[in-house]
């Protein structure tokens, strides 16, 4: 599914200038030749996005987007997609041996709230998934990225905010599965000198639908206030968690990517924008929608909710490889609104004047 229009496109390729500082960061291998990237899980809701800074930086042969997903003609058309199932090793093996693979983003993941919904399957999907592309990575000498989550931590740990290091005790197997690939990839590192590279990514919003976490309700919450003024969300007014918009989430993956691994003085770092509540959203939403009406009644993803970070300390990024968000809240809004407003509720408007 490629979930956005031209007018989203050419926005975020807009903003993909903004991107300019990045190139001093583009990054080509010993043989001054760009990496070739593969990409799984890739039709979820950071991976299309990511191709495209990716394909930008790189060149649009050398990114495949991936996933088991029956893809739509657009994806076809904006560059190299094939099915890859993270489950199948000797399938991974051979995309990497024919299609000479340099660096593997690895998104495939069941997600939270999903997670809790089909547990075997999460523990299939980002336990042994995981194991497949580490080893993949290291029998192939990969640079490997795969993200973690403010779900890696839990009630006893520190909320206010959580460190880099700390306890890790999560409640939800999606927190258990990436407490595991976190210690995995730093153990590769440790024991082969693989390039394990790891995020910890709070909720990131942008305007395509999220897949099945307990921070979705800050993309829904636009989707719904903007059709039909309400909403009604299912965490308390005053659920603190932290988010990211989504440019500046691929820009930090990009930017970790690239940093040179002396500026690494570990192998996983917290990564965050902003802190703020669904009734702070509310209150910036108001602006836009001076009438909307927004309810609470909170349900099981509040108690994961209540065990997460509130507020992140990416403190460690900012000093070793110079992470910089870009978007706060009120920045983050005025996109989201203007994102949603033209690829969701008016697209056929905005085909009429694309067309002009
Ligand atoms: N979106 C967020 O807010 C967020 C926050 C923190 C971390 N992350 C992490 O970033 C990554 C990407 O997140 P997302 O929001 O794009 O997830 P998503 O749920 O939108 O997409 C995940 C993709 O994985 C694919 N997948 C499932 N089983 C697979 C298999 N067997 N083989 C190959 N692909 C398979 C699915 O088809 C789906 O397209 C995940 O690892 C997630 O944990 C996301």
């Amino acid at each position: 599914m490629f979930r956005r229009s031209l007018t989203t496109f050419l926005r975020s390729s807009k903003s993909l200038n903004d991107f300019e500082s990045i190139q001093r960061f583009a990054h080509s291998l010993p043989t001054g030749k760009p990496p070739k990237i593969l990409i799984t899980g890739g039709l979820g809701q950071l991976g299309t996005e990511c191709a495209k800074l990716l394909r930008s930086q790189y060149g649009r042969e050398n990114v495949i987007l991936s996933d088991i997903i029956k893809p739509s003609q657009e994806i076809v058309d904006s560059g190299p997609y094939i099915f890859a199932d993270i489950l199948d090793f000797k399938g991974l093996q051979k995309i990497v041996v024919d299609h000479r693979v340099d660096w593997l983003i690895h998104f495939s993941a069941l997600l939270s709230a999903i997670g809790e919904q089909n547990v075997p399957l999460a523990v299939r999907v980002n336990i042994e998934g995981v194991h497949n592309v580490i080893e993949l990575a290291k029998q192939y000498n990969l640079r490997i990225f795969v993200p973690s989550t403010i779900g890696a931590f839990g009630p006893d740990s520190p909320r206010r905010p959580t460190p880099n290091v700390t306890v890790q005790r999560p409640r939800t197997i999606y927190g258990v599965s990436k407490v595991h690939a976190e210690l995995m990839g730093e153990y590769y590192h440790h024991k082969f000198g693989l390039d394990f590279r790891c995020l910890r990514f709070p909720g990131v919003i942008s305007s395509d639908p999220p897949g099945g976490g307990t921070t979705d309700y800050a993309v829904a919450i636009f989707h719904n206030v903007l059709r039909n003024g309400k909403y009604t969300c299912y965490l308390r007014p005053d659920t603190l968690l932290p988010m990211m918009y989504i440019e500046d989430c691929l820009r930090a993956l990009l930017e970790f990517m690239c940093a040179p691994a002396e500026s690494l003085k570990r192998r996983v770092y917290n990564v965050t924008a902003m802190s703020f509540t669904p009734e702070d959203l509310v209150e910036k939403l108001r602006k836009y929608v001076p009438e909307l009406h927004v309810t609470y009644n909170p349900d099981s993803r509040q108690l994961i909710a209540d065990s997460w970070p509130q507020i992140f300390d990416d403190s460690e990024a900012r000093a070793d490889w110079n992470w910089n968000h870009k978007y706060d809240l009120e920045k983050l809004v005025d996109l989201m609104v203007k994102d949603v407003q033209e690829n969701y509720i008016n697209p056929e408007k905005n085909r009429i004047i694309a067309k002009a």
